[in-house]
Parts: structure tokens; C-alpha cells; sequence
């Protein structure tokens, strides 16, 4: 497996021979920095020795939003051209995919969960229907278990729990000889004064706090966990014509099922809220009204890192005398978990392109 025989997924883009020790920070343990501190260390501990890395994070699992998300993979229903990540999400569901039957697959979180995407008024398919397994349009007989639905499609995807997740990834990071350090970070400059030659910033929605960016904004989420173990499919409602991206979802997880579709932009607030209690639990129940039986577990509040597009890219900074290089990679919307692999391995990308440039290690060929 991934974390045991990390020899078997290698995917080098380059070989070097000259090696330098080197020290990265990733800022940031959610599926975001895990992701990308694993995916650094399996492409480069065999070229860059020794290589430390560290993960800083002021939360870690259960805590980040990345644990509390419905795990659910699917992207927005259009990119509007945005390729890039659609190509970053298909990565993601193809690692996933490779994994899902295997061993490690339960202590991962993934596994298949197949579902409908229901609409009021005909819409183009999505940008991922080529990405998930067994995509269709409904039949006019499962369109009549939606009272309200006119449209829509099905296909199976994955589910990847953070619950599970992170705490895998941390193991593997582990395994490894990642250090983790549990500290608020107040500026990149403190990590290079700690000795960080590359920084990454995986700090989902509070990236602003390190370095200002108007376009990172809070999509507030409320879910309901429920226990409704009849429900198998997940159902998610869209509403093109309003634009309005409040629309409620139903989405079983292994232990729950999750109730939502709360998406509030610009609210920073992370307290549960009556009034979108009530709104999910009746919203849910007038679409599926055998939940009404369900017992309600618990209630969450994240923000969604929202930004127009993902920002994963390089930047060189000054601290003082100290020279250094970042790696952002964060504002990931409402699908982190759906493209984090995606992202780690551009991340992974622009590590190298940094180590080359520096010299630390020369190309030698393309494997
Ligand atoms: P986070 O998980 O928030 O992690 C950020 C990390 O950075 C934390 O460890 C934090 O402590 C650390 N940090 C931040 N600033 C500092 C600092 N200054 N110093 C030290 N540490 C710092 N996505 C999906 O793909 N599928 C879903 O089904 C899904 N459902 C969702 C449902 C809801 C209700 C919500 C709110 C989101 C959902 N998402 C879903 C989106 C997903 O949760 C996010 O895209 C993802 O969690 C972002 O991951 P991240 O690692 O960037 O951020
Ligand atoms: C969300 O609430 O952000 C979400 C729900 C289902 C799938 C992906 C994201």
C-alpha cells in the first residue's frame, strides 16, 4: 500500500544526482497539507537527503473543517473552463479508485456510494461525467420519486471521509518521520527563521490571515449527522436558475447520514444556527420523507475555503536577510477532498521546479 510499500507509486518527473538537505513547512493538517506534505516526501525523499519535513498546524484531526465535510467526491457541476482542475479532480478519483477495494480502503474512509443529481429544468452534463463510474440521465420512473424534479442524472462515486482520512494520512506521514508541531503561525518569516527553505501554505480559509487575498471568502456550511441507516443513494438538488447554492443535499456516510446544503457566502460565523437547523431537517424530510424517522446526532459549522479558482502557485519572499519560497495551495471551495491529490501532485510539481532552479538537485532524466 501507499504508506507501507511507498515504492510502488512513484510517479518521478525528474532524477537527480547532486542531494542537499533540505527543510519544508507545510502550514496547514487538513486534507490540504497532509496531502501535499505525503506527496512531496514520496516523489522527493529518494532524490533530496535528508529531506525533513513538518507539518504546523494550530488544529488537527477531528477538528479541521476538512474532518467535518460530508466526504462526498464531487466537484461543482461546471469548471466554466477551469481544465485545470478538472484534470486535478480526476486525478484525485482515479488515486482513490485504485485504492478502494484494497486492504487499507476502511481505515482510509472510501468507499463507492452511488447517487442522483436532481434539477428543476434541463441542464448541459457536468464537467465530470466523464470522470465518475456509470454516468446517466434518470428515467422517467426514478424522476417520479422526486416530486419537484424534472431532470437529472446518476452515476457512482466515492466517499472519502476526513473522520478516516486524515488520521491515515497522518499515520503514513508518520511512518515516514514527519514531525508535527501544533503552533499558530503568525508570519512565513518565523518558519524561516526556524530554518524552512520551502514553506507551503495550506491554510484553507484562513490563508488571509498570512497574507491578504480579496478573493478567499467564507462559503459557511451547517450539516445535520443523522442515523437513517435505510438510506443508501446520496441526493443532491441544484438550482441553476436562482444561482442560489443554499439547496439541500442527503448524503449517507458509514456511520451517519449527512443533511445539509447550507452555503452562506461571506458569513464567518462558525456557530450552529437555529433557523438553518430547521431549514435542512424540513428541506430534507419534504425530499426524502421517510427521514422524519431518522434521529438527529449532532449539528457542524465549517467555512469553505471559497475563491474563484484554486491557488496553487509559487512565490518567493524576503524575511529580514532571510530569502524564501512558498507553495500556496489552498481555497478549495466546496471540494477540497474531491481535488486534494490532484493539487498535491502540482504541488509536488512546483517543489521540484524550486529544488532544480536552486541547484539542490540536477534533472537527470524523465522516467
Ligand atoms: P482545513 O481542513 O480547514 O485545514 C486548514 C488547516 O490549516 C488546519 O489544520 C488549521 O489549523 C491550519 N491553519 C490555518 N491557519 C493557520 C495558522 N496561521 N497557523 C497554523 N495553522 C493554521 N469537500 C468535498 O470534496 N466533498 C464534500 O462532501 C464536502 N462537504 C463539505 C461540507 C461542508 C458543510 C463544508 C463546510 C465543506 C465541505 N467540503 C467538501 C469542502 C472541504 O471541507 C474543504 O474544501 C477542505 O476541508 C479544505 O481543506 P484544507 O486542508 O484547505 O482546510
Ligand atoms: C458541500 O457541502 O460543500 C458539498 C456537499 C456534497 C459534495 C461536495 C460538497
Amino acid at each position: 500500500m501507499f504508506c507501507t510499500r511507498a515504492s510502488s507509486c512513484v510517479i518521478y518527473t525528474a532524477r537527480y544526482t547532486a542531494l542537499r538537505n533540505m527543510h519544508v513547512a507545510v502550514i496547514g493538517a487538513g486534507v490540504i497539507g497532509l496531502s501535499t506534505a505525503l506527496c512531496i516526501h514520496e516523489q522527493y525523499h529518494r532524490i533530496v537527503k535528508p529531506l525533513k519535513i513538518e507539518v504546523y498546524a494550530d488544529k488537527f484531526t477531528p477538528l479541521t473543517t476538512s474532518d467535518g465535510a460530508a466526504g462526498l467526491w464531487q466537484p461543482y457541476l461546471y469548471d466554466n473552463g477551469n481544465t485545470q482542475e478538472t484534470k486535478w479532480n480526476k486525478e484525485t478519483f482515479d488515486f482513490l479508485l485504485k485504492y478502494v477495494h484494497s486492504e487499507d480502503a476502511q481505515d482510509m474512509g472510501i468507499f463507492l456510494q452511488s447517487g442522483y443529481n436532481l434539477l428543476s429544468e434541463p441542464a448541459p452534463e457536468p464537467s465530470w461525467r466523464d470522470i465518475v463510474l456509470g454516468f446517466r440521465h434518470l428515467t422517467p420512473e426514478e424522476l417520479k420519486l422526486f416530486p419537484g424534479y424534472s431532470y437529472g442524472w446518476f452515476n457512482t462515486a466515492l466517499m472519502i471521509e476526513g473522520k478516516n482520512y486524515l488520521p491515515w494520512l497522518t499515520k503514513c506521514l508518520t511512518n515516514r518521520g514527519i514531525q508535527f508541531i501544533k503552533k499558530r503561525i503568525e508570519n512565513f518569516g518565523e518558519l524561516t527563521a526556524r530554518g524552512a527553505d520551502i514553506i507551503i501554505n495550506c491554510t484553507g480559509i484562513r490563508s488571509g490571515e498570512l497574507q491578504p487575498d480579496p478573493e478567499l471568502k467564507p462559503g459557511r456550511g451547517q450539516i445535520l449527522k443523522v442515523h437513517a441507516p435505510w438510506m443508501k443513494h446520496f441526493i443532491l438538488t441544484h438550482n441553476l436558475k436562482t444561482g442560489v447554492y443554499t439547496t439541500p443535499y442527503i448524503i449517507p456516510g458509514s456511520q451517519s447520514v449527512t443533511l445539509g446544503g447550507i452555503y452562506q457566502l461571506g458569513n464567518w460565523s462558525e456557530e450552529n444556527n437555529s433557523e438553518d437547523h430547521k431549514w435542512i431537517w424540513e428541506e430534507c424530510c419534504k425530499l426524502v420523507p421517510s427521514l422524519k424517522n431518522a434521529t438527529i446526532v449532532h449539528d457542524w459549522t465549517g467555512l469553505r475555503p471559497a475563491r474563484s479558482k484554486v491557488r496553487l502557485e509559487r512565490e518567493s519572499f524576503v524575511s529580514g536577510s532571510l530569502k524564501g519560497e512558498l507553495i500556496h495551495n489552498y481555497g478549495h471551495g466546496g471540494y477540497g477532498l474531491t481535488i486534494h491529490w490532484g493539487c498535491a501532485l502540482e504541488a509536488a510539481r512546483l517543489f521540484g521546479q524550486i529544488i532544480a532552479e536552486k541547484k539542490l538537485g540536477t534533472p537527470q532524466s524523465s522516467l
